[in-house]
């Protein structure tokens, strides 16, 4: 243990100088967890070699985020005061990560998984995400590789075609609204019924049942027809709008050559006597 907390020591010293050069520079402090773990090598240097290719980066939750700490102070890095929690065990993996995810975490609570997790092992949030290297989320992660390790593939398989089924639909939808977008219609109430009808089928994937997706899939199919009904409904007016526009432009062009003809017949000057 001595090693390790010299180690820390000489670290701290080292960063102090390298970082308040850099700040000189940037104006601004570094993330001190990332400066140090980048430099210890081996598996503490993984988890920021990891992090960086995740979605977690790209969206600003940092090191501290999960972990906790002070990121701008070395002294407090990793201290109790700073709110460290270190590396959580298996079974506290699902409220470490559920202070973000708050409604996967109460779903995956009540799946089979969440369940008997502590007695069986069953996965948790990392066993299917990874803890660093998290991408962002879909339906490829089930698939017989990931899912046949601890059960057969019938129940995985089941809710994995319910959910594409609905998710192609879903795009063919949005397509077709960024479609008609271009005409004067507003689509922001469609556009909003789809992205509610999206996260209500995607908040129940976490539930695991094949019972509850059915019934979730059911509802929201029924939700994807009325918006592709309304989709039809404003094709239709852009339709009609179109052709009373060509209507309105053919009745000028008809009404602009009678008065041409009028004009050409009758007001030309040897005309004048002949009426
Ligand atoms: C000055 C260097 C330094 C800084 C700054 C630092 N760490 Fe560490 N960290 C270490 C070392 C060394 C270890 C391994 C020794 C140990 O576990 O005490 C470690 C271990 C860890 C562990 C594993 C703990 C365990 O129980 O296995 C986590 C998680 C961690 N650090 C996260 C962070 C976070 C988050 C921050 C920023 C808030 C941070 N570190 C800042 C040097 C640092
Ligand atoms: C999305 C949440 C999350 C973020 C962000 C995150 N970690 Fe972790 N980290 C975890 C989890 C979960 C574990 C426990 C690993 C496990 O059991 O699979 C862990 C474990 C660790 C460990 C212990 C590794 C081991 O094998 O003993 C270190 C060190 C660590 N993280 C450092 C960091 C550093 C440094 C950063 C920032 C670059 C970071 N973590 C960002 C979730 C996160
Ligand atoms: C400090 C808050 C925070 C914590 C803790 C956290 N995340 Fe995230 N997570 C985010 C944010 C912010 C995003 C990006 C926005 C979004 O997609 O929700 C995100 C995105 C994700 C995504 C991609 C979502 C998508 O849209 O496809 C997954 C998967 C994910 N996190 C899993 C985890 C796992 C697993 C853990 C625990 C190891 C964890 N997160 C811990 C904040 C957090
Ligand atoms: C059995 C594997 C598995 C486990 C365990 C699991 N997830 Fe997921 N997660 C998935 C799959 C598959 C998706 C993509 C499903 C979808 O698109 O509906 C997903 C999607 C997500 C998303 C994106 C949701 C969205 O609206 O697009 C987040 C965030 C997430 N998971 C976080 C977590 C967290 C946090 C935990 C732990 C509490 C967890 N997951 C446990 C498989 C899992
Ligand atoms: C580490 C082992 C393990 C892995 C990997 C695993 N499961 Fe499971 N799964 C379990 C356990 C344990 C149960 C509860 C006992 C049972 O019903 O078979 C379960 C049950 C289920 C159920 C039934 C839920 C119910 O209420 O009937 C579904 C669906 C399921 N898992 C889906 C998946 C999917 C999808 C994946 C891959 C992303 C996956 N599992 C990967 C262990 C695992």
């Amino acid at each position: 243990m001595r090693w390790k907390i010299a180690l820390i020591l000489f670290l701290t010293l080292c960063l102090n100088t390298k970082q308040s050069s850099a700040q000189q520079k940037e104006g601004k402090a570094e993330n001190v967890c990332i400066q140090c773990h980048s430099q210890l090598g081996g598996k503490f240097a993984e988890s920021v070699e990891q992090w960086n290719k995740s979605i977690h980066k790209e969206m600003g939750n940092n090191c501290e985020g999960c972990h906790g700490g002070d990121a701008a102070d070395i002294g407090r890095a990793m201290t109790k005061e700073a709110g460290f929690l270190g590396k959580p065990k298996l079974l506290e993996i699902p409220d470490f990560c559920g202070k973000c995810h708050i409604g996967v975490k109460e779903n995956y609570s009540k799946s089979a998984h969440g369940i008997s997790a502590a007695k069986t092992g069953a996965p948790n949030c990392v066993t299917c995400h990874g803890n660093h290297d998290i991408k962002k989320a879909s339906l490829e992660l089930i698939n017989e590789k990931n899912c046949t390790r601890c059960h057969t593939y019938d129940r995985p398989q089941k809710i994995k075609q319910a959910l594409a089924g609905t998710d192609k639909e879903m795009a063919r939808l949005t397509a077709q609204i960024k479609d008609v977008k271009g005409s004067s219609i507003d689509t922001k109430r469609l556009e909003e019924k789809l992205f509610a009808a999206r996260n209500a089928i995607h908040q129940v994937t976490h539930v695991l049942s094949v019972d509850r997706i059915s019934a979730m899939k059911a509802t929201t199919d029924k939700e994807l027809s009325a918006v592709d009904e309304s989709l039809k409904g404003i094709e239709k007016e852009i339709i009609k709008r179109k052709r009373i526009a060509i209507g309105v432009s053919l009745f000028c062009f008809f009404a602009a050559a009678v008065i041409i003809l009028y004009r050409k017949t009758f007001l030309k000057p040897e005309n004048w006597f002949k009426v």
